[in-house]
């Protein structure tokens, strides 16, 4: 065997630690992020639900929210909402290896709970941004978000195709696939926050979100996520050592990015409801 030979190894195995460190510090940073928000949703809206007042989900300034006498389209929005909070919930808990290895029920179970929800959210969200009640800025805006609740749909659907012929390390990608997805609607937050904070003021967004920035994030909030875990991906199946170096840094740069927007979206948009 040559001195080369032998010297491989390591210099993959070090790149592949580097790559598994910054995968997980970026999962507990989002993790932080995501139950802050759930945090959020139960203040602000599952607290005036429970309480019988409604009306307050109007405080954190939704576009439609709680309309006295539209029954239905109360019901449509509060399901919406306080399912959010079990999604986004269960997600990251889906995500954990030792959960996974210690208790399988409780992910089986959770993985079902995951993906009725994820439809249900899809379906409704879809249903509210273009049935009678119209919630859309913009219909650039509506189509990015509903086509975050197609691509959720069809995520979720390959990953229950994959796990039920049994098929797991496929099922795993598409899972993650699917977490990414249904977390578009956080990554549009904190990405809006992060870059406001970045560019000190609302470069390219308007009050109407009609600008630029608000055209491109209704797309880029999912897209651009998912793109980084598709090189992520790839740099796990690569032998190159160096592509998994370049991968860890664009992960730990994404990483303080979204730092900086997780704090922005709590200073600004979350904790003065809570
Ligand atoms: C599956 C992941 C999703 C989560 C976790 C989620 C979360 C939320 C939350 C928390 C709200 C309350 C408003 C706020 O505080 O910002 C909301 C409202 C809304 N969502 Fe979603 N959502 C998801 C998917 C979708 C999809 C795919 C659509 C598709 C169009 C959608 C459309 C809407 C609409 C129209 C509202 C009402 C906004 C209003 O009345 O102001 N959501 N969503």
């Amino acid at each position: 065997m040559s001195d080369t030979a032998i010297a491989a190894p390591p210099r993959t195995s070090l790149a592949n630690g580097a790559l598994q460190t910054s995968g997980i510090i970026w999962f507990l940073l989002a993790v932080i992020g995501q139950w802050t928000f759930v945090y959020y949703i139960l203040v602000a809206f599952g607290g005036p639900a429970v309480a019988g007042n409604p009306e307050a989900w109007n405080d954190t300034q939704p576009i439609h929210g709680y309309i006295a006498g539209d029954l239905i389209g109360n019901l449509f929005f509060a399901s919406h909402v306080l399912l959010a909070a079990v999604i986004t919930f269960g997600g990251t808990l889906q995500l954990v290896p030792q959960i996974r290895a210690h208790f399988i029920g409780f992910h089986r179970w959770n993985g079902r709970v995951f993906m009725t929800v994820a439809f249900i959210m899809a379906i409704s969200g879809i249903y509210m941004a273009w049935g009678p009640r119209e919630t859309r800025l913009t219909d650039i805006g509506g189509i990015g978000v509903s086509l975050n609740g197609v691509l959720i749909m069809i995520a979720a659907t390959m990953a229950l195709r994959h796990v039920f012929a049994k098929r797991i390390d496929q099922h795993r990608r598409w899972a993650m696939r699917t977490f990414i997805l249904v977390n578009g609607v956080w990554f549009y937050r904190v990405g809006f926050m992060g870059w406001i904070i970045v560019n000190q003021g609302p470069l390219g967004s308007t009050s109407s979100l009609d600008g630029p920035f608000d055209l491109t994030i209704a797309f880029a909030s999912y897209l651009l996520p998912l793109g980084i875990l598709e090189l992520y991906f790839r740099a796990q199946d690569s032998h190159n050592a160096g592509r998994k170096w370049l991968t860890s840094g664009l992960l730990l740069a994404a990483t303080a990015f979204m730092a900086v927007g997780i704090f922005g979206a709590y200073m600004f948009m979350w904790s003065p409801h809570l």
